[in-house]
């Protein structure tokens, strides 16, 4: 049983940006919503983040579309798994967070940004992001890149990137509210948001300030494609992940 906000302890607000359209998954329900065992993924994801000390608050942000069937349907099992709010997310992920941090808390000293398809993110891990970023600012978890990369331009290959330091980067990604909010604000008044920023660390790296990076594990996956639901199943029925 997860408490309410309001009797949780703890100073980091969490925000799921959950308003995309899941156009790569097929099908006519987004990716939030389709069920792993039962259980909408999105829910499954929030429950895990929930468990997290110190985190007392949950932002989602929904396509606009979404929320009246949210609030009506699904609100009392949002409840449940630790939602504490829904707010209309915007044209792209980064419109999105902005919107979820409008109504952040002033008590969330730190501010967690993570994908509503990553429900599988270790509890410790997160616990480790959040230390890192009280000391350093910013954490983000990354996992090592093991394939060679190429640039291609239709069916050609254009360029090989030196593979060297170069790392996969996952959610959470945790901030210094402050910092994340100076970063955003110092976004859209040079260039605005847009589809082109993939993640929220590289607004706060613009700011030219310290992003800390530790492994983020290797199951931490992200349900982006039908494939990557049939190796979620699969992960969950050989107990690899929960
Ligand atoms: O498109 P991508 O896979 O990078 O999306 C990452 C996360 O951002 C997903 O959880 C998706 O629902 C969310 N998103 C959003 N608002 C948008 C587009 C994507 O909240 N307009």
């Amino acid at each position: 049983m997860i408490p309410e906000a309001a009797d949780r302890a703890g100073d980091v607000g969490m925000i799921i940006p959950a308003a995309g359209l899941g156009e790569r998954m097929g099908g006519s329900l987004r990716k939030p919503f389709i069920e792993l065992e039962g259980e909408p993924i999105l829910f499954r994801t929030c429950r895990r983040l929930a468990s997290v000390p110190g985190v007392f608050e949950i932002v989602v942000a929904l396509h606009p579309d979404d929320l009246d069937f949210f609030r009506d349907r699904l609100w009392d099992r949002a409840l449940a798994s630790g939602v504490t709010l829904a707010v209309a997310g915007g044209a792209c992920r980064a419109e999105s967070v902005w919107n979820a941090l409008q109504v952040m808390s002033a008590r969330a000293e730190l501010t967690a940004v993570h994908d509503a398809v990553r429900p599988f993110a270790a509890v410790d891990t997160v616990k480790a992001l959040i230390a890192l970023a009280r000391r350093r600012g910013a954490a983000v978890p990354v996992s090592p890149m093991d394939d060679t990369i190429k640039r291609i331009e239709g069916d050609r290959v254009t360029e090989t990137p030196r593979r060297l330091g170069l790392v996969r980067v996952q959610t959470p990604q945790v901030f210094r509210s402050d910092l994340l909010i100076e970063a955003y604000e110092y976004a859209i008044r040079t260039g605005g948001l847009s589809a082109n920023i993939t993640d929220d660390a590289q607004l706060v790296e613009a700011l030219g300030a310290e992003v800390a990076a530790l492994h983020g594990g290797a199951f931490n996956l992200k349900i982006t494609s039908a494939s990557d639901l049939r190796l979620a199943r699969a992960l969950l029925a050989a107990g690899l992940a929960q």
